[in-house]
């Protein structure tokens, strides 16, 4: 065995896996995305998305990781190697490996993301700071576009929320990252169980569910379903070789299928609940569901400002969606730092903070919101171009070369599956997973 590092046990693994899916996809983004798309419409394509998409694309990164036990660059190398004269070429007496390609695309996604990532983890900070001080009812709803504009505040979070995840991937797999998920996750879903019951017995929180799945498909539009789609990547960390990366810490007979669908089920599950909640809100107070970015910002201060033992709360509420977040960012910067560390033979402390330091300064951009691009914010840049963009496309490669480049054999052994039920899934990786990618995206850049 090399050095690079295991996971302790199946159980570390999974939840390490659902650590890195469960995070501000869940509890930020997937409401306020919700909110802008219109609701139940865009929840469907969602759920479909996950389905089709995400769980036969998570089921091809664990593969890829556990058998090449390398990070994504390095594995995309190797199954190159193995595909012998399919796709490998050449030109003008060079070999091109395009494979490679793919492995750097999501190393690049692990860049952009993490350096917006760690702005948004920065808000939760001052939320954090701001329920330790207390809120106050009559103005928690401006708190946000307070925070939003003011750049050193944000460039200050920002460096508290990089500093830690860098901290934490210095240390390692084992001692940092998986001690943190075993204690954080289960405490994050029992909270937010109570904070949705809470939200639930307001005034207008048969509203929310109507809102959320009751669809309306007029409201649909083909920016909607790109969303929808790219979304389904980014809450369960796929497309740019995270869980490949994490599959490849796996030494022991895990079952891949069942880790996907428990990863799968849970992170879908804590984003529903999260959406729930914060429309039960939205509804009964009169907010925008429009809200955008600011959404949860907005609306949770609300209740716990209200609530009986709701200071409390709102503490603890806050430093778990920290955790949340962390657990995420954590496993965006070990997919960049394993390249390093594999391919460069750098110390993971090395990798750690230099590679940390170089996200850091990119994230700064994000932290300005005065700074624009295309109109844009940084933040909004960054996470349109790798959500809609990169890591449907990163996807739609790993899928296509799971399942065209791997045999029937080694899959049916890995993945102990026979018969009808690996028919069926075979049929699904082949035509239905990247094809429906495909023809979201062309769709999308107005090919068809
Ligand atoms: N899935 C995380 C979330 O929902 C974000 C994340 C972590 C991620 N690692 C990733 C997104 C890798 C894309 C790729 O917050």
């Amino acid at each position: 065995m090399n050095n690079r590092g295991n996971w302790g046990s199946k159980l570390g693994f999974i939840l390490a896996a659902a650590g890195s899916a469960i995070g501000l996809g869940n509890l930020w983004k997937f409401p306020y995305m919700t909110g802008k798309h219109g609701g139940g419409a865009f929840v469907l394509v969602y759920l479909i998305c996950i389905l089709l998409v995400g769980v036969p694309i998570m089921i091809a990164e664990i593969y890829i990781g556990k058998k090449t036990q390398k990070n994504p660059i390095g594995a995309f190398t190797e199954l190159e190697t193995e595909s012998k004269g399919i796709i490998h070429y050449h030109k003008n007496g060079k070999v091109l490996k395009p494979f490679n390609l793919i492995g750097w695309m999501g190393f690049i996604a692990g860049f952009l993301i993490l350096s917006f990532y760690s702005v948004v983890i920065g808000w939760v900070f001052h939320f954090l700071y701001l329920s330790v001080k207390g809120f106050d009812n009559l103005n928690t709803h401006y708190l946000f576009d307070d925070l939003y504009s003011n750049a050193y505040l944000n460039i200050f979070w920002h460096t508290i929320a990089m500093l830690i995840t860098i901290f934490i991937v210095a240390r390692g797999i084992q001692k940092g990252i998986e001690t943190a998920n075993k204690i954080m996750m289960p405490l994050l879903f029992l909270i937010l169980i109570g904070v949705m019951i809470y939200s639930l017995m307001l005034n207008n929180s048969f509203e929310s569910i109507n809102f959320m799945f009751n669809p309306d498909f007029s409201k649909i539009n083909s920016e909607a379903i790109i969303q929808a789609l790219g979304h389904s990547f980014f809450t369960l960390s796929l497309g740019m070789g995270a869980m490949i990366t994490y599959g490849s810490y796996l030494n022991k007979k895990t079952s891949i299928i069942k880790t996907t669908l428990i990863v799968t089920f849970l992170d879908t599950l804590i984003a529903l609940m999260a959406g729930v909640a914060i429309f039960s809100i939205v509804f009964s107070y009169n907010l925008e569901p429009s809200a955008g970015p600011g959404l949860i910002f907005k609306t949770l201060p609300i209740i716990f400002s209200e609530m009986k033992g709701g200071y409390v709360l709102a503490i603890v509420f806050f430093v778990l969606v920290l955790f949340a977040a962390l657990t995420s960012a954590i496993s965006l910067l070990e997919v960049v730092v394993s390249y390093f560390i594999d391919e460069k033979q750098w110390s993971r402390k090395k990798a750690s903070w230099f590679m940390g330091g170089i996200i850091y300064l990119l994230g700064i951009l994000s932290a300005v919101s005065s700074l624009k691009i295309f109109n844009e914010s940084y933040l909004d840049f960054f996470d349109g171009l790798t959500t809609k963009y990169i890591m449907p496309i990163g996807g739609f490669f790993i899928i296509t070369i799971f399942a065209f480049v791997l045999t029937d054999k080694e899959k049916q052994e890995e993945l102990n599956l026979t018969g009808k039920l690996y028919n069926i899934f075979s049929f699904v990786v082949k035509y239905i997973t990247p094809v429906l990618v495909l023809w979201i995206i062309l769709n999308k850049i107005g090919v068809m």
